[in-house]
């Protein structure tokens, strides 16, 4: 059983991952802001892992730009945590074009704050949530992990940024003794996790994504659509070069995803220390007609859309190649399109408002 300290846990992705590690016997503490995350997620994922009352999840209210709030998280635990795994921070493109300091501010700042606060609390492993879009316009598909790191929005350069801080941290090796001190412990164990398209929800349909607002993303609007609470679907572009003229992402459901994080933990803790940096992708795509039919097929509702112009930023195709994670986690993603629809729509369907939905 190890403890682990889960900043922004109590978000999309992270709740779906403290539920997975809650199962896997682990002790955690979130830390969040609650800014777009929800306490009654974290309520909820210890009723689904029958955790309620029995202090394996404990939670703290801060932000990750305080150094006091950090100290009042590192010693809530149980002594040293064994991992970091953070999540917080912010991730709408539109938003940070517009608002660039606060995305450098949170993402960026805040990730400094973190990884001082580990430094000074011994702590030397870290997940990080990188995201796909460090890739910018890919130049090829499926797109390995070595390809170039070309964002082409303030959202991505923050990620990008702190991917550059983690490889520097990573070279400084805590090991070496400062001159004429004792020998540092440490020798960072990091792994960064380029996710591609997260969607869908637990299969309870008790925690899924609960976006503020009009959703940036395609899964939240079509299943919004699918319930009738938005009436057409805009779909951005259909003269892609893609067979169907739409374009073209790697959609992986929230619970694979969560368990690719239990499985880079497990590869942290029993190799050396590592710069791990990784794709965590189906390595499927489909577009943007496909998620439709599916999310059809799946709610067994109409789903109405317009074909509109491209929407600026955006790719024809994003599709990982995802076999670097097979080799060094024995991970895949396992869950196909029609479950993603499926938890996602339960997920919906139980929730028209999100958490402020009654149940
Ligand atoms: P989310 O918004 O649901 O979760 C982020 C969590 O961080 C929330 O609980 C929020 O309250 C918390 N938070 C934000 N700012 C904070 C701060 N200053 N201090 C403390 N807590 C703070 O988002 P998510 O979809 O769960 O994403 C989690 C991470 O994964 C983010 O870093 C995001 O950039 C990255 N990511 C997400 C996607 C995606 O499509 N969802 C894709 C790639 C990468
Ligand atoms: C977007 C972000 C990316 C971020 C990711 C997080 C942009 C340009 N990229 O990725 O940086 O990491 O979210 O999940 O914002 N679509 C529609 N109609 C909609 C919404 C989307 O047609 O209302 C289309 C898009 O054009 C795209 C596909 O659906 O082809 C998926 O879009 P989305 O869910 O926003 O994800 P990304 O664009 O891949």
């Amino acid at each position: 059983m190890a403890k682990v300290l889960i900043a922004g846990g109590a978000g999309f992705i992270g709740s779906h991952t403290c539920l997975v590690l809650l199962e896997a016997g682990h002790q955690l503490v979130v830390f969040d802001n609650f800014s777009t995350g929800s306490p009654e997620s974290l309520r909820r994922v210890q009723e689904l892992t029958g955790t309620a009352g029995s202090d394996r999840l404990r939670v703290v209210e801060g932000d990750i730009r305080r150094p006091l709030d950090l100290s009042k998280a590192f010693a809530t635990g149980w002594g040293r945590f064994d991992a970091v795994i953070h999540f917080a921070g912010l991730k709408a493109v539109a938003q940070s074009v517009h608002e660039p300091l606060l995305y450098w501010d949170v993402n960026v700042g805040g990730s400094q704050h973190l990884l001082a606060a580990m430094a000074e609390h011994g702590c030397h492993t870290l997940v990080f949530s990188s995201s796909a879009t460090v890739y910018g316009l890919p130049e090829r598909i499926p797109i390995p992990e070595t390809a170039a790191v070309l964002p082409i929005n303030p959202y991505g350069h923050t990620k990008a940024a702190v991917e550059r801080m983690l490889a520097d941290l990573a070279a400084s090796d805590g090991r070496q003794a400062p001159e004429g001190g004792e020998p540092r412990s440490g020798g960072w164990r990091i792994a960064r996790l380029r996710y591609f398209n997260p969607v869908g929800a637990h299969s309870s349909g008790r925690i899924g994504e609960d976006p503020q607002g009009p959703p940036d993303n395609l899964f939240p609007y079509v299943s919004q659509v699918a319930l009738g609470r938005r009436p057409r679907l805009q779909v951005f572009g259909g003269d892609w070069p893609t067979p169907d003229g739409t374009g073209i992402r790697d959609y992986i459901h929230v619970m694979d995803l969560a368990e690719g994080h239990l499985a880079t933990l497990e590869a942290l803790w029993n190799e050396p220390p590592q710069l791990l940096t990784l794709n965590l992708g189906s390595g499927r795509g489909y577009s943007v007609l496909e998620v439709v039919r599916a999310f059809e097929r799946a709610s067994d509702r109409m789903v109405p859309f317009d074909l509109v112009a491209r929407r600026a930023g955006d790719a024809a195709h994003s599709v990982a190649d995802s076999s670097e994670a097979l080799r060094r986690l024995g991970w895949w993603a396992r869950r196909d399109l029609s479950q993603m629809c499926a938890d996602g729509w339960a997920w919906q369907q139980r929730h028209p408002q999100g958490y402020r939905s009654a149940g």
